[in-house]
């Protein structure tokens, strides 16, 4: 019995209890089945969850790129392995096989091996969409490097962060970006991000944009000279199971952002298992995810998990609406995509759009739709089930972290039914559970909670960078003994699960998540503030947007609002680039608080999205009437 793919409703429940009875050997079974191992594990798990502590495939000796790529090759050479569409409908795609991507991988790992990297080793990728950027992640993997790939919007203070938070050795970056119809220098940010003095020893630049750059002497490299030369065979490192794989940031609900650490064996079997179920994974099939490769998922799916499974994956370097609003359609069908996985914020924006930008181009190819990132709305999933699949290709709303690794709650594409707006089932190997108050599990069915999971599964964080502390905090310690998700839930009368939204002060805007005591710090700098509290409301759009209620200080208030207000979102902009600006700015005598002098932002909240008629508890509020005078100029 193999337990790697799933192939029907019976097969899936039977597979489940599988994995709740006997875990050592559900997940012992597929890893040793469909892996190259260099040697086998001693132990299939091993873990304290109150501590944070959890290992898996304890002893095992592994190259996730091996089984990415070297294990393809002799059945798979000639097929494409990453198929790049760049911005520009004039530039010609490039389709990489799997030959080729080893070839490609193989010279950036000689590469960077020869610049001094070794393992173990923090390497930072600053990079747009190009295949630069996977082979720059594949080849670091390949060495045992360990990659922090930052999203190429972020602001040079949030490279500065992250840069600093993991210690990197090398940045990798490109003179600069295309988007759309815009250039982006992406140099110039790095070269700001780190003025000051930091770990990074190098930075190797691609060249895309073919900007003017300043080169600093003995740091600055550019890639292709050395890449020309280098080797075409590589030697992978040997890596232990637990080695970590990479690091990838995600915003919390206080202070600087997570380094969320993923480690090797774990991360590969099990973004290579969901890929597989989830995505009705065939042979033949051209899978795109328009996630950047910046974000968890585009490194579970985009890349790792599609290429474990020696799938032919999608890299697309643009955006949606360039050079038209059709740029999605025209790329399923130029490339025959068989499965396609986007974000709810991208459906939203593109169901605006004129139909005939659909219309104009074949989607026969697609057979599965896959959408990510946050709640999908009825009307989203209907405009996606009707106009895009066609009412034939089944959606799969998946439900799952950076910090979870892989998809965790989430139908899977022919085998288990789709509800709209519910993530539905967890997967085999998923204990999810919804908690209450004393830390009490929730049982039956028609009941809500806090989103838990109450086993170890293979690829979940295993902590985060430099702060073992805070993982344990953060995760083990609301509901002690569970995994807490941060979301809450409910659970339908046959079982399935409805994400409901973060039940703390993340805001996901535009499929992103963003802190907002983060964004207060940011706002506070401003010289004219004095306090702010930021909230998120619903955005037609970008499924939720910011309202920032800001108080001044004397000297602050004879100022022109609106300059502050551009100021204020200038200064977020810089601290976190554009996707934290504030939707909504009302300036406010005062903001509701407690006695302890704590902001009310639950209150806040309320108005901004016009829920006004019931605050809750507030007897606990010190300044009850500057409520009525917040409402009164709403904006
Ligand atoms: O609130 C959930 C929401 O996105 C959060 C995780 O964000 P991030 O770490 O950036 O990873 C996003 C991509 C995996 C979750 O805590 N979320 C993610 N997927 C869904 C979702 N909310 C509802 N439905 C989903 N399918």
């Amino acid at each position: 019995m193999s337990y790697y793919k799933i192939s029907d409703l019976e097969q899936y429940f039977k597979h489940y209890k599988k994995s709740v009875r006997e875990p050592r050997k559900f997940w012992g079974k597929i890893a040793e089945e469909n892996f190259l191992w260099y040697q086998g594990w001693e132990k299939v798990f091993e873990f304290e969850m109150i501590k944070g502590e959890i290992k898996w495939f304890l002893g095992g000796k592994v190259n996730i790129v091996k089984n990415c790529i070297d294990r393809h090759l002799s059945k798979r050479g000639d097929k494409p392995a990453i198929i790049f569409e760049p911005n520009s409908i004039e530039e010609k795609e490039q389709i990489i096989t799997y030959n080729e991507l080893y070839t490609r991988v193989a010279k950036m790992a000689n590469v960077l091996r020869s610049q001094g990297v070794k393992k173990g080793d923090r390497v930072c990728i600053y990079l747009p969409m190009i295949p630069e950027l996977a082979v720059a992640m594949l080849a670091c993997a390949r060495i045992g490097a360990i990659h922090s790939v930052i999203f190429a919007g972020f602001s040079a203070a949030a490279v500065n962060a992250r840069v600093k938070d993991c210690g990197a050795k090398m940045i990798i970056t490109a003179d600069g970006s295309y988007r759309g119809a815009k250039t982006l220098q992406l140099k110039t940010i790095i070269d700001e991000a780190i003025k000051e003095e930091t770990s990074v020893e190098k930075v190797l630049v691609v060249k895309r944009t073919g900007e003017e750059v300043s080169m600093k002497e003995g740091r600055d490299i550019w890639l292709a000279p050395l890449y020309e030369e280098a080797e075409e065979t590589n030697i992978a490192e040997i890596m232990d199971s637990e080695d970590p794989l990479f690091i990838l940031y995600t915003s919390g609900s206080t202070g600087k952002p997570k380094g969320m650490v993923h480690t090797t064996a774990g991360y590969m079997v099990q973004t290579a298992y969901t890929f597989n179920n989830v995505f009705h994974n065939n042979d033949d099939d051209v899978f795109w995810c328009t996630a950047d490769l910046g974000w968890i998922t585009g490194h579970s799916y985009l890349l790792y998990g599609a290429l474990l499974n020696g799938a032919t994956t999608v890299l697309f370097e643009g955006i949606p609406t360039y050079p038209d609003a059709g740029r999605f359609w025209s790329i399923i069908d130029k490339y025959k995509v068989t499965q396609f996985y986007t974000a709810p914020t991208a459906i939203r924006s593109l169901m605006t759009e004129d139909y005939e930008h659909v219309t104009k181009h074949d989607l026969s190819s697609l057979r599965v739709l896959g959408s990510v990132g946050e709640p999908i709305n009825e009307e989203a999933w209907h405009w996606f089930n009707d106009f895009i699949g066609k009412k034939r290709c089944p959606i799969v709303d998946t439900w799952w972290q950076t910090e979870t690794g892989s998809i965790m709650i989430s139908p899977l594409a022919y085998v288990t039914p789709a509800k709209p707006t519910y993530a539905t089932l967890p997967l085999p190997g998923i204990q999810a559970v919804l908690m209450g108050e004393k830390n009490t599990e929730i049982t039956g069915n028609q009941v809500m909670g806090s989103l838990c999971i109450k086993f170890p599964w293979p690829s979940m964080a295993r902590t985060i960078w430099g702060d073992h502390e805070r993982y344990i905090k953060t995760y083990f310690s609301d509901f002690p003994g569970t995994y807490f998700t941060g979301d809450g839930a409910l659970r339908d009368e046959v079982g399935y699960y409805r994400i409901t939204g973060r039940t703390d002060d993340v805001v996901i805007v535009s499929g992103h998540n963003l802190g907002t005591a983060p964004i207060e710090d940011a706002i506070n700098q401003h010289p004219a503030v004095a306090e702010s509290a930021v909230v998120g409301y619903p955005h037609e759009i970008k499924g939720n947007a910011l309202y920032g209620y800001i108080t001044l200080k004397a000297e602050g208030t004879s100022r022109d609002r609106e300059n502050v207000r551009k100021e204020i979102n200038q200064l977020i902009t810089s601290h976190f680039g554009p996707i934290g600006k504030l939707d909504k700015i009302q300036f406010v005598d005062d903001l509701p608080k407690t006695r302890s002098g704590k902001i009310l932002r639950r209150i806040l909240r309320s108005i901004a999205t016009n829920e006004m008629d019931n605050f809750g508890d507030t007897s606990t509020m010190i300044n009850p009437e500057v409520v009525q005078h917040i409402i009164d100029n709403k904006l």
